[in-house]
């Protein structure tokens, strides 16, 4: 699912230019025939994408907007599995995320892909399940990419976000709780890795 209009760099797009952005230190590189671009990208990634996935996607995107950000910052989300490609996030999702002034009504669900490890310079699993499944897709020179979102947590001491589709209305702001205090932690990551002061 997107949420970031694509540029000529464009995920997918065999046709597209050279990226320009970061060094092999991941810092942002720009000369002044390539004005800066998106140049950090994450992917968000749990089971069906519409429930833990959407709501970071919403969230996280939310944060990077707010920072002044959104030139130099991609965010995605994806599934390990494909039960809900092209379907929009969860009805309770996207609910619960309104009422905290997310919009999650444009995302769409697709499924993870051994190539996402190329795009993305970080993939943040939603527990260990979908650890474990996109370890198994995770080419090995792509490994470092791959992490848990929990270990961007600053309040919370949870190991996982935990997967709210079959319980109730706790389980989707439980998601919300720890998807903002994440966010918080990761956009300072973000932060150190652009070389951008906050
Ligand atoms: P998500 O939640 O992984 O947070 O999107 C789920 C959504 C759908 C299913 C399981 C978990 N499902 O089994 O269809």
């Amino acid at each position: 699912m997107t949420g970031v209009t694509p540029g000529p760099w464009s995920i997918g797009n065999p046709e597209a230019t050279p990226r320009p952005g970061l060094s092999h230190n991941g810092r942002m590189q720009t000369d002044e025939a390539s004005p800066a671009t998106p140049s950090y990208r994450v992917l968000f990634v749990c089971l069906g994408n519409i429930c833990r996935s959407p709501t970071a996607h919403g969230v996280f995107e939310a944060r990077v907007r707010q920072a002044g950000l959104a030139h130099l910052v991609q965010v995605d989300s994806a599934g390990t599995h494909g039960y809900h490609i092209g379907a929009p996030p969860d009805a309770r999702s996207q609910q619960h995320a309104l009422r905290r002034g997310y919009d999650l009504s444009g995302q769409r669900g697709r499924q993870l892909t051994a190539a996402d490890f190329d795009q993305f310079d970080l993939v943040l699993a939603m527990d260990w399940d979908n650890l474990a499944l996109a370890e198994q897709l995770c080419p090995p020179q792509h490994r470092r990419k791959l992490r848990r979102f929990a270990e961007f947590f600053q309040r919370f001491d949870h190991t996982v976000v935990p997967d709210p589709y079959a319980g109730g209305p706790a389980g989707f702001e439980l998601v919300l709780d720890l998807v903002e205090d994440g966010s918080e932690g990761l956009l300072r990551h973000v932060r150190q890795q652009l070389e951008v002061g906050s």
